[in-house]
């Protein structure tokens, strides 16, 4: 529980309180099928389908509500969005992105981000955090992933690992970032709130990903083109 006029670092709260949820979602059945390369290609590519429509959803927002918010200004840089990375890996593996049905937990977190923007669009900073934060485990699902599939350089991956090299300095300027808000005591729990929301929305997507639960014709072969949305 936030003490009132909580005075530790923000990134030091939030990791505080989302470390169990953490260790949860790393060890979840999604991700060890995952890290061991045990993955099928149409299940992995259903999960970038999938996380495409909700970083769409999230960064939407989030380009609407930045030029009002100097927090979200100064966190929020724009090689942070991901739906770029996504596109490019969704039409390397020949993905049409306009024919995705989300999963039922995808359109939960879609309520939830667009709850969130309308009740405290600060929060969506919680949201942010727990999806800009994956990118320090996915880098190593990263190499798991080229491994299992025979993928080359960044074809397929660059969500899973987009800032290569500067992951770390990346994710240094984040925290520092996040540090230097002079969030309000009711800022910062909304926002350790919604962090702690999307990683029981990432567990829930996960487990209907590894119950292989997709409503939408899946790839089966990584081949150039095939996104009307990207190139
Ligand atoms: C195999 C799976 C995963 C591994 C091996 C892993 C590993 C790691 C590691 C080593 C860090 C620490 C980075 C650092 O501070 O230098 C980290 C941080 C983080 N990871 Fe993961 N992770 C995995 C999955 C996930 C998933 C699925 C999510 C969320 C959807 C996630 C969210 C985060 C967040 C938010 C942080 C930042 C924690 C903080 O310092 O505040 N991770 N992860």
């Amino acid at each position: 529980m936030l003490a009132a006029n909580d005075t530790r670092p923000i990134m030091f709260e939030l990791k505080e309180s989302t470390q169990a949820l953490h260790d949860q979602t790393e060890h979840g059945n999604f991700n060890k099928e995952l890290v061991n390369g045990r993955l099928p290609l149409a299940q992995f590519v259903e999960s970038l389908a999938q996380f495409y429509l909700i970083h769409r959803a999230l960064e939407s927002q989030i380009r609407s509500h930045r030029p009002h918010s100097p927090a979200m200004s100064a966190v929020v840089l724009d090689y942070q969005f991901q739906e770029p990375y996504l596109l490019n890996d969704l039409a390397y593996f020949g993905r049409n992105c306009e024919t995705i049905h989300p999963l039922p937990a995808t359109t939960d977190f879609i309520a939830r981000i667009d709850a969130a923007a309308a009740e405290c669009p600060v929060a969506l900073l919680g949201m942010h955090y727990v999806l800009e934060g994956s990118n320090n485990g996915s880098k190593f699902i990263a190499k798991a992933i080229r491994r299992a599939y025979n993928l080359t350089d960044r074809n397929g991956t660059q969500y899973l690992d987009p800032y290569g090299d500067q992951q770390r300095e990346y994710w240094q300027a984040f925290k520092d970032a996040m540090n230097a808000q002079d969030f309000s005591d009711v800022e910062r729990r909304q926002i350790v709130r919604a962090a702690t929301e999307t990683f029981a929305a990432v567990m829930q997507l996960h487990r209907e990903l590894d119950a292989g639960s997709s409503p939408t014709p899946q790839a089966t072969a990584p081949k150039t083109g095939g996104c009307p949305f990207h190139r």
